[in-house]
């Protein structure tokens, strides 16, 4: 039989998910995850968490927030195999494997290293940079050639990753022998891009964000507080300056999009189109907090959830594992 067409992806386990990430990422992955013709890894990156941050709480917390998160929107675990990094003990040790044969000089170019020795200036340009920084590409191509994916979809931002990805098995292969796939790299357009509350794209960093997790009231507030520009009501209003709009459209069918885009022309109140957002906005996720408030109560439900996908993971990175440690010449003296 041939093997069906992998497709693999990690979620990084920092912050709560704000409602960009779902127009964005975590819807369109779903949706992603019904084709039949492909077999879809989905995996909780929580060991990349502890890159950005030493919160013990925080990072466990996030790990089940996100996970809960992905399932309330109607992740099924039926058809993806979903699971945790930490529980799959094969990525840490091919992260070493995989380390011994990266050049150093590669990592040097990886752009978020950069972007914290640029940040240093004239100081000690190593200052406050740690080796899990420095390592993450490698982190990355341990949870992508662990399972021999063959197409890895993500944002611009991490196009360099799959570069480094992509040479760090050719490397390995060319050296040792064939054993890993080179990933294709398939990056998604930005459509999923929203403004956040004070118009600037909507990002954890600018602390702008809507998360997707509040309640009735504190989404109303929210939305309450989205920034406008000083045109009265019965004055006609742009469409694409609007963070209000912008936000609507990627939620809504054409059809509303475009009568909200007229009531824009005839010059509708800002309070009028946000208790329009609002009420969209309540409509789409008011079923999926219901979801969330069930499972974030049975963390032991989460729990399984996850062993069964560790399970099914395991059984795919242990034969891809013992090649990698016959390859490398780490094996028993009986063998
Ligand atoms: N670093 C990715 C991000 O921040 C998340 C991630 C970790 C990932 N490992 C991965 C994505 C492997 C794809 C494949 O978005």
């Amino acid at each position: 039989m041939v093997r069906k067409k992998r497709v693999l992806t990690g979620i990084t386990t920092s912050g709560t998910p704000h409602i960009g990430n779902l127009a964005g990422a975590i819807l369109p992955a779903i949706q992603a995850s019904k084709d039949k013709s492909t077999e879809s890894f989905l995996f909780l990156a929580d060991y990349h968490s502890l890159i950005k941050n030493n919160d013990p709480n925080l990072t466990h917390s996030s790990s089940y927030e996100i996970a809960a998160c992905w399932l309330a929107c109607g992740l099924d675990t039926e058809k993806v195999i979903f699971y945790r990094q930490s529980d799959i003990p094969h990525i840490m040790e091919l992260t070493w494997v995989l380390g011994c044969l990266t050049s150093k000089g590669l990592m040097n170019r990886a752009h978020a290293y950069k972007a914290a020795v640029a940040e240093n200036k004239e100081e000690d340009p190593d200052k406050g940079i740690t080796m899990g920084l420095f390592n993450y590409p490698v982190l990355m191509a341990a949870d992508i050639l662990m399972f021999n994916a063959d197409v890895v979809p993500v944002g611009e931002d991490q196009k360099q990753h799959l570069e480094m990805t992509r040479d760090i098995a050719l490397r390995f292969n060319h050296h040792y022998g064939e054993v890993f796939t080179v990933p294709d790299i398939s990056i998604e357009e930005d459509a999923g891009i929203l403004p956040g509350i004070d118009g600037r794209k909507m990002s954890k960093s600018y602390k702008n964000v809507i998360p997707i997790f509040l309640n009735r009231d504190g989404l109303r507030k929210k939305i309450m507080k989205i920034k406008t520009d000083s045109k009265e009501p019965g004055e006609p209003k742009d469409i694409e300056e609007s963070s209000i709009f912008n936000i609507y459209r990627a939620f809504a069918s054409e059809q509303l999009t475009e009568e909200l885009a007229n009531k824009y022309k005839e010059g509708i109140a800002w309070g009028e189109a946000k208790e329009l957002l609002f009420e969209l906005l309540e409509e789409k996720i008011g079923p999926l907090r219901q979801n969330y408030d069930l499972l974030i109560d049975d963390r032991a439900g989460l729990e399984r959830i996850l062993q069964t996908g560790a399970e099914k993971a395991l059984d795919v990175s242990t034969p891809i594992i013992n090649k990698v440690r016959q390859a490398v010449g780490i094996r028993g003296f009986g063998d």
